[in-house]
Order: structure tokens, then C-alpha cells, then sequence
């Protein structure tokens, strides 16, 4: 470990069990000495649900060599266009970060602490500048929700089409999303389902959480006709088309959307890799896309899907965790790997994998949530 890397981890464990203390002193700051910055964040802000310190100590903590995240730090400070986040903003928000840190660390707090994390967000923000000044597109795009259709009490699959000009993105790609009409200032990130169209329509297939408010919204509310806003793509779980291994995709519930545009984009000129889809979910009922996968296995000689559920004995396909399935189908040992789906799923099947000696390099995933 790096010195500047122990000194951010030694020094964040003497405020880490404070941790809600830190966020409230911090959001007051920022807020006290800018009020208009008031504006930018989420309008019912508890200090459980409000991101942006846990996201910035995640970043400091985790992108010890910020140079090796240099495409996705420029890709988030694109991403916070959204916000309508300003140069003269980032020091604000370290300058409340530092006293926040300082007031709760106690005696043990010192500069070479203070220099450390100071340090730290000063590199990363200076990338994450960077690549909003690079950005030619607009901070967001208006799309108006063509067609909503419920597959299951809690899931819904809506396309979407960009008002301005097209969105450019590639498939396995990511957008965030904002329904200002219903949760104005929330941002959520989803998947698009479908490879890239000529008429630049989108698809998203969304699971609502319990106490989800953006999920719910966009499962429960949202309806043809609003406009939603969408943000620049994001993620690399795209394709080489250089690989000539063939493929296994791991989906578990909506974490299919990303594989589904995938397959779509295999299917526009694949003839020679094997492409293998694992899709999980509790009960039949959340396998809400497996009709149309069928379909396309039915198409493809290429493609072949096996299904299976974790918690429905009736279900006619096979059974366990998604991860326990692919291992009983393998050995893999020479495939390209696709995941995605909760951090839960990821993880597992993740860990499977190491178990079965696929190299880490050959595996991409996204994972709806921290692992
Ligand atoms: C790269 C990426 C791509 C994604 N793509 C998709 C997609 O295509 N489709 C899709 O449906 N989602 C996708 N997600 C997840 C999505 O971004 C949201 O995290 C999710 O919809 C929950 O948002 P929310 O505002 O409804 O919940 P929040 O308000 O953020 O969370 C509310 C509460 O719900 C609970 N909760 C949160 N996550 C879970 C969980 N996984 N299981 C159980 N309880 C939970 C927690 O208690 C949390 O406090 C993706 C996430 C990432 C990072
Ligand atoms: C080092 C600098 C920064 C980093 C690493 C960073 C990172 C992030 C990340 C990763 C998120 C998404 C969190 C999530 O949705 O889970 C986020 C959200 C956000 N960021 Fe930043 N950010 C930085 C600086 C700033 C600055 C200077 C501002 C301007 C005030 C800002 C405003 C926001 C807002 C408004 C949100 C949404 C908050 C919410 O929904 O609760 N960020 N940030």
C-alpha cells in the first residue's frame, strides 16, 4: 500500500463510526456558506439516502492511482453536467469534506491527514473537470416515454425516445435517468436493452425495489407521453469484436437489460461464436423477458438460454442460484463472460468463477449496487 493510500485509510477509520455526523456537518457547510448550491441536490435529502460524501470517500479510498481511472473519472465529471455542477464548485465541496473530517476526527487529526485527502480530491476533480470541459454534448437529453408495459408486479420494460438529436452509446452501456415529473433532482442508472436503432429508440427494463424512489417511479407511475431525462452513456461491458472465444452472458432479474442488447448486437453480424445466456430469478413470474429470449434462441443457432429459478418449486427449468447453474454447465475455460444483475448475484457468481479458474481479465460485469 502507497503512503498517501495508508494515510486516507488510517485517517478515515477515526471518523468512520461517526459516519452520519460527518455527512450532516457536511451537507450544512456546503450548504451554510453556498445556499444556492442548495438547488442541485435532491429535494428530500436525509443523510442515509444523500450520496455525494459517501461518493466522494469511496472514490478517495478505492482510486488510490487515479490515473489508472483516468476514462472513468472524465466520465463522471461529464456525468455531473446533470447536476449543473461548476469548476468553482469542486472546491467548495472539499473545503466542507476537510472541516468535516477535522471537526469529528478529534486530537489525532493532523496536517499530513489534511494534506493527504486534500491531495486526493484535488487529482481526482481535476480529471473529473477535465472530461465535463471535453464534453460536447448537451448535460441531458429529454426523452418522452413512447410505450410502458408492466411484465410483472414489480418489473416494467418502457422505450424511450431522445427529443434533441440521438443518443450515441454502445451496446451493454448505461444511461442515469431522472423523472423530474414524479422525483425531480434523483438520478438512478439503468441499462439499455436493445443495441443501437436507426430511429435512436431506447429500451429499459426496470425492477421496482421495495423502498425504491426512482424504481418504483419508473415501474409504477410513469406512463406514455412524459418526458424523462437521460444522461451521457457510460460503462465498458461492451463487446470486443476482435475476441473470437465464444460467450457466456450471466443475467440475474432486470440485470438482463444490458445482455439483451448485447445478443441484439451479436445477432447483426455473429455466424461463429457460441454465445450461452445463464438468466436467474426467484420464480417464473420475474423471468419476464424469457418468451422473447426463447424466440431469439429459436432464430440463432448460435444462441442457447437456460433459465432458472432460486424459490419456485414448480418451475420446469433448472434450480439454485444462478451461479451454482452455470457452474454445473462448465467447465468454461475459454470464454469471454458477461454479468450482471444485483451485487449480490454479481459477487457470487464472481466468486464461482475465480473457483473455476477463469481469468479475471476475460470477465465483465456490472453490478447494480456497491459488491
Ligand atoms: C451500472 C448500473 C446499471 C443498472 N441498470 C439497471 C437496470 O437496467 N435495471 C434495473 O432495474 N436497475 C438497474 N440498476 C439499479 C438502479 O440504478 C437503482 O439502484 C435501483 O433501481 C434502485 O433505485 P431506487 O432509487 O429505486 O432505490 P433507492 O432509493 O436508491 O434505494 C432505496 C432502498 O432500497 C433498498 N435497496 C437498494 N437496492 C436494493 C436491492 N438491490 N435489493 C433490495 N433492496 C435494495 C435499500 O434499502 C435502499 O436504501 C443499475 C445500477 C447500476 C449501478
Ligand atoms: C472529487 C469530487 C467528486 C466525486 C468523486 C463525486 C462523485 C459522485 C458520485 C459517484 C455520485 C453518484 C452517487 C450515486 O448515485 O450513488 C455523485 C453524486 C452527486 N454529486 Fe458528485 N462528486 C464529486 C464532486 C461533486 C461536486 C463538486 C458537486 C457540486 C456540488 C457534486 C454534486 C453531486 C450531486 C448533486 C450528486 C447527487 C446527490 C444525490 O443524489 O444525493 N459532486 N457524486
Amino acid at each position: 500500500m502507497g503512503n498517501l493510500s495508508r494515510l486516507l485509510k488510517e485517517s478515515w477509520t477515526l471518523v468512520e463510526e461517526q459516519q452520519d455526523k460527518v455527512a450532516g456537518y457536511f451537507y450544512a457547510r456546503i450548504f451554510l456558506s453556498n445556499p444556492h448550491l442548495r438547488a442541485l441536490f435532491p429535494v428530500h435529502m436525509d443523510v442515509q439516502r444523500a450520496r455525494l460524501l459517501g461518493a466522494i470517500v469511496t472514490a478517495i479510498q478505492t482510486l488510490d492511482d487515479p490515473e489508472r481511472f483516468e476514462d472513468y473519472l472524465r466520465a463522471l465529471g461529464r456525468d455531473h453536467r446533470k447536476f449543473h455542477v461548476q469548476p468553482e464548485h469542486y472546491d467548495v465541496v472539499r473545503d466542507a469534506l476537510l472541516e468535516a473530517l477535522r471537526t469529528f476526527a478529534g486530537e489525532q487529526w493532523g496536517v499530513e491527514y489534511e494534506q493527504a485527502w486534500s491531495d486526493a480530491y484535488n487529482v481526482i476533480a481535476k480529471k473529473m473537470m477535465a472530461g465535463a470541459d471535453a464534453d460536447t454534448n448537451p448535460p441531458f437529453w429529454h426523452a418522452e416515454v413512447l410505450s410502458h408495459e408492466r411484465r410483472s408486479r414489480d418489473i416494467a420494460v418502457f422505450t424511450l425516445r431522445p427529443l434533441q438529436h440521438p443518443l450515441e452509446y454502445r451496446a451493454g452501456q448505461y444511461v442515469s435517468v431522472e423523472a423530474p415529473r414524479y422525483q425531480p433532482r434523483l438520478w438512478r442508472t439503468y441499462s439499455m436493452a436493445n443495441a443501437p436503432r436507426p430511429d435512436g429508440t431506447l429500451d429499459f427494463h426496470v425492477r421496482a425495489l421495495g423502498a425504491g424512489w426512482v424504481s418504483s417511479v419508473l415501474v409504477r407511475r410513469v406512463k406514455p407521453g412524459d418526458l424523462l431525462r437521460i444522461a451521457a452513456p457510460m460503462g465498458s461491458m461492451t463487446l470486443d469484436r476482435k475476441s473470437t472465444r465464444d460467450i457466456v452472458c450471466v443475467a440475474g432479474g432486470t440485470g438482463l437489460a444490458p445482455i439483451r442488447a448485447l445478443i441484439e448486437e451479436l445477432t447483426r453480424y455473429n455466424r461463429t461464436r457460441w454465445v450461452h445466456v445463464f438468466f436467474g430469478a426467484k420464480d417464473r413470474e420475474d423471468l419476464y423477458d424469457l418468451d422473447e429470449l426463447n424466440r431469439l434462441a429459436a432464430r440463432h443457432p448460435w444462441l442457447s438460454v437456460v433459465p432458472a429459478c432460486s424459490d419456485d418449486k414448480s418451475f420446469t427449468g433448472e434450480h439454485g442460484n444462478i451461479n451454482d447453474v452455470v457452474a454445473r454447465f462448465g467447465p468454461w475455460e475459454n470464454h469471454d463472460f458477461f454479468v450482471s444483475g444485483s451485487a449480490v448475484m454479481v459477487k457470487h457468481t464472481l466468486r464461482t468463477l475465480a473457483e473455476m479458474q477463469v481469468p479475471a481479465v476475460r470477465i465483465k460485469y456490472d453490478a447494480f449496487g456497491d459488491i
